[in-house]
């Protein structure tokens, strides 16, 4: 017995080295690609879609070019990772000040059965009505989810409801629709207000 648990120590410590080098060696190859310098960029993120704002209005990747804009995708359920991601992104629209106008902040719904362009509209205006929401069909939704390589996963919860798990970096694209870099979660407030300036001025 004795033996049979030492070495399931050793298979745990084994099994976790491993996992260390797999995950800390896909965050690195991640970081490079996404953070690489631009003749090395291999990453694509972006591309065409057609989806729905809060006002019902419909929106595709081409309305966009000319200014260019961040992508979020999550849903207004979410407990926590989303109101804080729309409140930080609020007050970096405020901070930004005129430029704000130069760009445009997408919230893309990751739960578009619950997420009608109404409850969309209702849940912005929270935090900034310049933030545009964004809804679709199921198949709309898969598409820019894939284009955008954004993960998301439904969750059954205790009460028989259920909850998401999602992406949480913002991608930031130039007004060509390229792909220029991420915003992570709860990024400092300072260093996000810097890759926006940074984004607006490079556009
Ligand atoms: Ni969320």
């Amino acid at each position: 017995m004795v033996v049979e648990a030492k070495d399931w120590r050793k298979r745990l410590i084994a099994s976790a080295i491993l996992a260390g080098l797999v995950f800390g060696g896909l965050g690195a190859g991640l970081a490079l690609g996404l953070f690489g310098t631009s003749a090395e960029q291999t990453v694509e993120i972006g591309g065409p879609f057609t989806l729905t704002d809060q006002t019902g209005a419909r929106l595709t990747d081409a309305d966009l070019r000319g200014k260019p804009f961040t992508v979020f995708f999550g849903f207004t359920h979410c407990p926590e990772v989303c109101p804080t991601t729309l409140w930080e992104m609020s007050e970096a629209l405020k901070a930004l000040g005129p430029d704000a106008d130069k760009l445009r902040v997408l919230f893309v719904s990751v739960d578009p059965t619950r997420d009608t362009p109404d409850v969309l509209s209702r849940y912005i205006r929270s935090f900034d009505n310049r933030i545009v929401g964004l809804t679709g069909s199921e198949a709309e939704i898969a598409a820019v989810g894939k284009a955008y390589r954004a993960y998301w996963e439904k969750v059954p919860t205790e009460d028989g409801d259920y909850t998401m798990n999602h992406t949480a970096s913002i991608f930031m694209m130039d007004a060509d629709g390229r792909f220029v870099g991420t915003i992570a979660y709860e990024e400092q407030a300072d260093v996000r207000l810097a890759k926006l300036q940074r984004l607006i001025a490079g556009s």
